[in-house]
């Protein structure tokens, strides 16, 4: 187990951060050849840095903002002209703004969609002849806001049920190829999301406590789903209703 990604190469977007900066250290642990992107180089030093402690190896860092579609091109290239190879592309980057359909705007819906969206599908189209060459992975990282459905992030909500079925169907072009694509859906995961949402401190508080008690689970109703959770009554609301 502690060398089962020696000698792949992973490249990781968003990995200056959160769910992408412990997926890098996890991947680094396990031996794993890492290509790393995002925005702020400090962040991303630091978690080179993290990663050359753990792994050994020296992580490729490359700074880049995923809807600029030349950084983007030059994300693919820089990582298979260093490494020589492609196994596996984690299209991870993301944010989350808040907005009903009474508060949201076409320029939120468009920054959301484009980092969220358009980013992976670019992404993707350039790393996939790469990846059919090495028979390698695309992990896609959706949310649970693309399965079920929350008041309150409707942009976000909308741009990751795409991610999901990007995912089912590029999975399906690729099969005979035997390149493998999957997204994981995880729930609330304590980062710099939310905050950078436009979600303060109090609501940040509330929806994290709500989470606890009520993971997985959205306000329409715990019985429906089957659920007894401990802490949790029937009649609990969703704090997201008040953001
Ligand atoms: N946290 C949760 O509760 C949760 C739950 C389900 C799914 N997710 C998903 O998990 C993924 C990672 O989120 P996180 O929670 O780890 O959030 P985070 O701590 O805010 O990290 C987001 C990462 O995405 C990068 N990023 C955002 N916009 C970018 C852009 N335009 N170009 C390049 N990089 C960009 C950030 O880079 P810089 O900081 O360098 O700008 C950062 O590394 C997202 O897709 C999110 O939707 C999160």
């Amino acid at each position: 187990m502690a060398a089962a990604f020696a000698g792949k190469v992973v490249l990781i977007t968003g990995a200056s951060s959160g769910i992408g900066a412990a997926t890098a250290v996890h991947l680094a642990r396990l031996g794993a050849s890492l290509s790393l992107t995002g925005r702020n180089l400090d962040n991303l030093n630091r978690v080179g840095q993290q990663c050359e402690q753990t792994g050994s190896l020296k992580p490729l860092l490359l700074k880049g903002d995923v809807t600029n579609e030349s950084d983007t091109k030059q994300i693919v290239e820089s990582t298979v002209a260093h490494f020589g190879r492609l196994d596996v592309l984690v299209n991870n980057a993301g944010i989350l703004e808040m907005g009903t359909i009474e508060t949201t705007s076409l320029e939120q819906y468009d920054r959301v969609f484009n980092t969220n969206v358009r980013s992976i599908y670019q992404l993707t189209q350039l790393a996939v002849p790469h990846l059919v060459k090495s028979q390698g992975n695309i992990v896609n990282v959706s949310s649970v806001n693309g399965i079920r459905s929350f008041p309150g992030v409707l942009a976000y909500n909308m741009s990751k049920s795409a991610v999901d079925q990007f995912t089912r169907c590029v999975a399906l072009e690729l099969a005979p190829k035997k390149v493998r694509v999957n997204s994981v859906n995880p729930g609330v995961t304590l980062t710099e999301l939310q905050k950078r949402g436009g979600l303060d401190e109090e609501s940040y508080k509330k929806v994290n406590k709500y989470y606890r008690r009520n993971i997985h689970i959205t306000c329409s109703g715990l019985s429906r789903y089957g659920y007894s959770v401990p802490g949790a009554s029937k009649g609990d609301t969703c704090p997201w209703t008040s953001w």
